[in-house]
């Protein structure tokens, strides 16, 4: 156990604000502008995430359709002494750690290991990654948290040199499937730069399956899902004064078998101008268009595991559930 390990959660938990609302100004909306004047229109998933929106997620992961956040638990639960005991002592950086619900399970292990609990939480959103944390510190005596509410390009540009033995980044939930191919090249020489040699990255991806269940799972009997994606128009309104009537959209969410992704559209059911004052922006929408607001790749395991080499990450372990669902990749920096 460590020196801190009395000490009073507030001295345990250390928050860094590296979002400077200069940054934060400066591009807001030029994504936005960028996607709905082009053909066909996108709009970037980033702004599914207002409050609203996150609470919507965390309702989607209980859904009994939605599969990935389960099937990833089970295998955490199953086997985190194990990550635990190959990489050591580490300390653990989380990439878009939320509610922090997963991490208990690599806490407990690394825990009962008699390894020092170092954890450090990225997320953009504040309030969130604040609430979670002090509720770790209370559950872990001997936790030290040092949160950063931040974009993950700009955390892992400043990780600080870690006192513990490595470091081990992880992303879960196979959030890595909502970026595309180049996004997704720009990401990992993030990971890389961030990590020494001999560091660690976890990695949970989602892996190609039957169609009916990777279809169901984005189209769920509650409409959940349906009210994610149109939450996404609300978002918008709030925040560049918009007039988009979510009304007017519908839920669109199939599998593309060609890019083996699912793809989540917003379709238009009548034609309509919206105008985002903010940007001043007008766009017209016909009866039938779409705009696009999501990909979720469905990843082959061999490729993933060739891919994530080749980028300088050596797959050590591999743990999937009964299924072949869900697969957790342990990696070590060459
Ligand atoms: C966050 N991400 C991994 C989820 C997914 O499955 O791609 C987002 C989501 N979209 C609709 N349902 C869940």
């Amino acid at each position: 156990m460590s020196t801190f390990s009395q000490a009073p959660t507030k001295r345990r938990l250390q928050i860094e604000h590296l979002l400077s609302p200069q940054s934060a100004r400066t591009d807001d909306g030029d994504d936005v502008v960028r996607g709905l004047t082009q053909t066909p229109k996108t709009l970037p998933p980033r702004y599914f995430y207002d409050d609203r929106g996150s609470q919507l997620f965390e309702q989607i992961c209980d859904l009994p359709e939605y599969y990935p956040t389960r099937t990833e638990a089970a295998i955490l639960e199953q086997y985190a002494s194990e990550v635990a005991r190959m990489t050591g002592a580490c300390e653990l950086v989380e990439l878009g750690s939320g509610s922090s619900r997963k991490t208990r399970l690599l806490l407990d292990a690394y825990q009962d290991l008699g390894y020092s609990l170092r954890y450090v939480p990225i997320d953009v959103s504040a309030g969130i990654l604040q609430e979670s944390a002090e509720k770790l510190l209370e559950d872990y005596p001997s936790l030290q948290v040092r949160g950063l509410v931040s974009t993950y390009e700009q955390a892992l540009a400043q990780l600080q040199p870690t006192t513990l033995p490595a470091r081990m980044i992880f992303f879960l939930g196979s959030t890595i499937g909502n970026l595309n191919p180049q996004e997704c090249d720009r990401f990992l020489t993030q990971i890389t730069t961030a990590l020494e040699p001999g560091d660690y990255f976890l990695l949970g991806i989602d892996l190609q399956k039957p169609l009916e269940i990777l279809e169901a799972a984005y189209n769920d009997s509650q409409g959940i899902t349906a009210a994610f994606n149109l939450n996404m128009l609300n978002h918008l309104n709030w925040r560049f004064q918009g007039n988009f009537e979510p009304n007017l959209f519908k839920h669109w969410a199939f599998f593309n078998q060609e890019n083996s992704q699912i793809e989540m559209h917003l379709q238009c059911q009548q034609d309509c101008t919206v105008s985002l004052k903010a940007l001043d922006l007008t766009v017209n929408f016909s009866e039938g268009e779409t705009i696009h607001t999501e990909i979720s790749r469905k990843f082959n395991l061999e490729k993933m595991r060739q891919y994530l080499a080749k980028q300088g990450l050596q797959p050590l372990h591999t743990w999937t559930d009964k299924n072949d669902w869900f697969a957790l990749l342990l990696c070590q920096l060459q």
